[in-house]
This record gives structure tokens, sequence and C-alpha cells, in this order.
């Protein structure tokens, strides 16, 4: 049975989606059999992310109706090995996604991966709910303020309530040289807050924006957030990577 991991936040646009395409890329290229489920239902960003747009024939709400079992609905790439995909519906209708639906979904997905990473939206809508008394794992992305914070707060108390045992976070977004001058909260100030384990920091970096454009994951090659996602790769498959402190110099964030 496959390890079931959402990735959340409380604040919209803070990365879930580009995390979830990272990891999920990281973690296959590493021999992991994953799926990632679009979760963020009425929109559609994680097949962009990875270029698939162009593939996708069915997805989730094709299979909680029952049209195709989930197996069929999956899309895979040959470039991404040991990875498969299934896409949010971008039409929905509430009655397709009950729990025991979800639930249903998740038990038949379980048996073709590993791993399943669940690509939230934003906040503490019903269908997270639903989603996440199901899931072991929950990685919660912030942005490095305090108004992303307090609502991270609340999305990890919510997981705790809902029996989610393994809670980390990332801290999206950081920005050296605003840390330097104080102006933005350090990541093991955000920790300390948040009470969770530190999953891995990610620099603002400008790559993202690019590689997003081009349909890859931060995943593999040399800007500073596709390393920083390697590690946090590495840490999931179980081996200790230390998150570094702070230094005061340039290249800081080589470091994550
Ligand atoms: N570390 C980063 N550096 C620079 N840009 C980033 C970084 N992480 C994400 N972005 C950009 O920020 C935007 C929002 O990211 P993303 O879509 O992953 O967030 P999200 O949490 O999934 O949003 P939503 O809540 O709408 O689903 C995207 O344009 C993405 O390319
Ligand atoms: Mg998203």
């Amino acid at each position: 049975m496959a390890k079931i991991c959402v990735i959340t936040s409380g604040k919209g646009g803070v990365g879930k989606t580009t995390a979830a395409a990272a990891i999920g890329a990281g973690l296959a290229a590493s021999g992991v059999k994953t799926i990632l489920v679009d979760l963020d239902l009425g929109l559609r960003n994680l097949d962009v992310s990875l270029g698939l747009e162009t593939q996708v024939f069915y997805h989730i709400g094709d299979v909680v109706r029952g049209i195709v079992p989930a197996g069929d609905a999956l899309v895979t790439a040959e470039r991404y090995p040991n990875l498969a995909l299934l896409a949010a519906a971008q039409t929905v209708k509430a009655e397709w996604f009950t729990e025991e639906s979800l639930r249903r979904l998740l038990a038949e997905l379980s048996v073709l991966a590993e791993i399943i990473l669940i690509d939230c939206p934003a906040g503490i809508g019903e269908y997270f709910r639903s989603v996440i008394p199901l899931a072991g794992e929950g990685i919660v992305l912030t942005a490095p303020v305090v108004s992303a914070v307090r609502d991270a707060d609340k999305v990890l108390h919510l997981l705790e309530e809902a029996g989610v045992r393994k809670r980390s976070i990332i801290v999206n977004g950081v920005r050296p040289e605003l840390v330097r001058k104080g102006a933005m909260m350090k990541p093991e100030e955000i920790t300390d807050v948040l009470g969770a384990e530190l999953l891995g920091v990610i620099p603002d970096d400008d790559a993202v924006i690019s590689l997003a454009n081009e349909g890859r994951p931060v995943y593999g090659g040399s800007s500073p957030a596709a390393a920083a996602y390697g590690r946090i790769v590495r840490r999931l498959l179980g081996e200790s990577v230390p998150i570094p402190p702070i230094r005061k110099k340039k290249g800081w964030f080589s470091r994550y």
C-alpha cells in the first residue's frame, strides 16, 4: 500500500503545485513509484508544471464518477519513469467528491504506487477535509511572512486533529538579503512558531519561473531552488541531510 502525503498550505500561491511537481519528479527519478494527484479541483496546474497538459485525457472526476478505473486515467510520460499523474477535473460537481468516493479512489491508487502525493487547494476546503484523514503525512508550504505562517499554523492543527502523524513544513521563497536585514522571518523562527519539522527551505529563485514556463519541474539542474528540492527529496528518502545555518555571505542558499 502506498504512503499518502498531502501537500498543502494556509495561504494560496505559496508554491504547493511547484513543490508537488518537484518532489514527485525527484522521488520518481530516485526509483520510487509515485502518483501525483491534482486535487485543486476547478483549476488544473500540476499537468502544466510537468509539461503534460496535452496528454491529459481523463481526470479525477471521471474516476470518482466510475467512468474509468483510476489506473486508466493516469497520465504517464517516457521522460518521467516511475511517475504518473491524475489530473484535476476542471468542472466539478460537489456530489462526485464525497469522502467515500475519495477513499475508494485513494485505495485504488494505493496498489499502483509506493507514494501518492496530493496537491491540495489552498486553505481548508471541503475536499481537503475529506482527504486528510486518509493521509499519513502532510507537507505544509509557507512563505516566510507572518500572515502565511499564521495560516499554515491553522492547517497544521487541522492535520493533527485529523490524525496525520507526520507533519512537516517547507519554507518557500526565502530572500537572504531580507532575512539578513531582519525584514523576513528566518526559517528557524518559523519552525519555532509552528512547532513542526522543517523539511526544507527553498530560495526565491527566478529559475522557478523559467522552469514553470517551460513546463519543467524544479528538480535536477543547477538552480538553487532545484538543488534545495533535491535535498528535500533525499530527506524524504530517509537520508540525513542537515539544514545548514544561515551564512551571512553570498551563495547562502547554495547550502540549503
Ligand atoms: N521558490 C520560488 N521562487 C520563485 N517563484 C516561485 C517559487 N516557488 C513558486 N514560485 C512561483 O510562484 C507562483 C505560485 O506557485 P504555485 O502555483 O506552485 O503555488 P500554489 O501554492 O500551488 O498556488 P495555489 O494556491 O494557487 O494552488 C508560480 O508562478 C511559481 O512559479
Ligand atoms: Mg497550486
